[in-house]
Formats: C-alpha cells, structure tokens, sequence
C-alpha cells in the first residue's frame, strides 16, 4: 500500500516541482506518491478528458512556461516514437537544457534493452544488445538523454504489474492463457516500487549517490505459469490447460510473440543492496496479494 512506502521516504526538499510526462500507469502512481511526500506535482496526457491530466503534451500542443516555472525535477514516462525519437526532447530540450531550477531528470526505460541472455542475469553493466526495434529505438532514447548534460537518471523496468494490470484480470475475464514455455522466465515490478524507488533515488541523487542506470525489478523473476497458479489460488478461480509454446505462438501478435523471444533475469542489487531501497513487494506473491486486495 502507498501509505506503507510513505512512511519509508524522505520528502523531497521544500519547494519543489515535479513534472511527470506520461501521467499513465506509473506516471500516476508517481505523481500520486509526490503528492502524499509533499511535492507540487503536475502530469501529462495527450487528451484532457482523461484522469489525472494536469496539462497536455502531445505532439502538436505547445507546453505553458507556466508548467516549467520553478520546475526541480522533471519525469518522463513517455516511450519512444516509432522513428526512435524521444517525444520529450524532442519539443522541449531547449525549455529544458535552459531551466534555472532544474536539478534532476529521470527517463522510465525498459530491461529489453539488454536483448535476450537466455536466461542469464542482466546487472547495470551488462552491455545492452536491443534485438526488437522497439528496443533499439529505447537504446537510442537512453543515448539522447545522456547526451544532453541534463543531470539525467534512467530507470531499466521489466513487466510492470499493480492493482488493475495483473494477472486476475485475464483470470476473471475467462482469457487466461498458460503458455507452457520451459525454462522462460519474466522479470517484474509492482507500480509503487516504480514509484517508491524513483522518489528514493531522486533524494540520494542530490547527496551524490547519482548512477545514470539504474535496473528496477523485483527479487523473483519466476515463469508465468506459477504467477498464474499463484493468482487463480487466492482468486479461487480453476486454471485453463496448458498450451505449448511452438502452439501457442502460431496465434500470437507480433508484439506478444515478441516477449517470448527474450529471457532474462534483472539483477536488482544496485537498487536494493548498494543503495538501499526496500521494496515493499519482493515477488509476485506479495505483489498479487496487494493486487487482489484491491478486486475484494
Ligand atoms: N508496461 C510495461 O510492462 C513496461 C515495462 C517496461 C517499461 N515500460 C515503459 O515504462 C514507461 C511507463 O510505462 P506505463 O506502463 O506506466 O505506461 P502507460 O500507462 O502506457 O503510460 C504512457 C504514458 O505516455 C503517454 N504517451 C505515450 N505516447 C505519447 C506521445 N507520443 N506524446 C505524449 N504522451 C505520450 C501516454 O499518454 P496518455 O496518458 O494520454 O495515454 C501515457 O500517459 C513507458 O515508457 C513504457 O513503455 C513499460
């Protein structure tokens, strides 16, 4: 629970102004887990009408200087598009590079970055080896952050799961699928330890202790088929049968066919052991409780 991770952090110092761009999932948590700590914090989405849109920011709307005045730290949760161009740079590296106020920025990336080891661990000094586009087309995002002397942080995220994207959804939708693929395993992180730890490391950065990489992933990457079981047992629900991955594969979306490919295993230890952040769900068992907490 957010009020759990509240009590373990620190506020953020007095006055300042947090921009998320890309208020979805974990943007709002973020934005919301600011708040609870203190911060001023304003989010963006494309449209208005959507929840939480504290201004918009999409590809033909200008941002108000009204939204960078004062501006601290700034968030972006924003992918890349699909000619690899950072959405947020892009419009507004000039706003950026000449803020006054600005003293961190942090970029929410992925763990595919490092392509597939199969199976083998990925730590931050692991050379990244993008193999699907949209990886390469993160890498190259990375690189146009860290290019910009901005005082940037990027954040390496695997499958990002919390209360309304997890595994019960499927489960209470009747689409669960059991995709039988031995020895695949799936690295994870509960959306408020995204938020607990970007909120921990953006107070460590300004002691000094500013990696420009840093991997967010639970203790446990597990197989899917236990995160299932694990779910359909606390749901009561029965478990469909078991489909082969060669069969399976032949009715998947690219994209999903795509997550298959690669198996790893994310390292956590710079986040967890050298810079000391506590997760509140360390694996998927204690994250799906959490989640399910919500469905009751
Ligand atoms: N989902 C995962 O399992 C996963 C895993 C690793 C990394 N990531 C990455 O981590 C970040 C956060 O993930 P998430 O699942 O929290 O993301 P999300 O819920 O999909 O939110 C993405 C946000 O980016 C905004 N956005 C997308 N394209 C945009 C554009 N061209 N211009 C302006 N705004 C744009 C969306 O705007 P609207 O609010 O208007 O829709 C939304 O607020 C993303 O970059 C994602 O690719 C995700």
């Amino acid at each position: 629970m957010i009020q759990h991770i509240v009590k373990q952090l620190d506020p953020l110092p007095p006055k300042s102004k947090l921009i998320i761009f890309g208020g979805g999932f974990s943007g709002q948590r973020i934005a919301s887990l600011g708040r609870r700590l203190g911060t001023k914090v304003l989010c963006s989405r494309r449209k208005e009408s959507s929840e939480g849109a504290d201004f918009i920011f999409n590809t033909d709307k200008k941002v108000s200087n009204e939204v960078f005045e004062g501006v601290t730290h700034v968030l972006s949760c924003i992918p890349p598009s699909l000619t690899g161009e950072d959405p947020v740079l892009n419009k507004l590296k000039t706003q950026l590079l000449n803020s006054k106020t600005l003293k961190w920025v942090g970029y929410l990336s992925t763990t595919g970055v490092y392509g597939d080891t199969q199976g083998e661990w990925v730590d931050e000094n692991t050379s990244p080896n993008p193999q699907q586009e949209r990886s390469i087309r993160r890498f190259s995002c990375e690189q146009q952050w860290l290019g910009t002397k901005l005082p940037v942080q990027i954040f390496r995220l695997p499958g990002i799961y919390g209360p309304g994207r997890s595994a019960f959804e499927s489960l209470m939708a009747g689409t669960t699928k059991m995709i039988d693929k031995p020895g695949q395993v799936f690295s994870r992180i509960h959306v408020d330890d995204i938020a607990g730890a970007v909120l921990f490391l953006i107070n460590l950065y300004s002691q000094g202790k500013n990696p420009s990489l840093v991997n967010i992933a639970d203790n446990l990457p597990t197989n899917n088929l236990e995160v299932i079981a694990f779910a359909a047992k606390i749901a009561k629900k029965s478990l469909p049968s078991k489909i082969p991955f060669e069969l399976a594969k032949e009715t998947m979306s690219p994209m999903a066919l795509s997550f298959w490919q690669e198996n790893r295993k994310v390292d956590n230890k710079l986040l967890c052991k050298k810079l000391g952040y506590s997760l509140m769900y360390p694996d998927f068992k204690s994250g799906l409780t959490n989640c399910f907490s919500y469905l009751k």
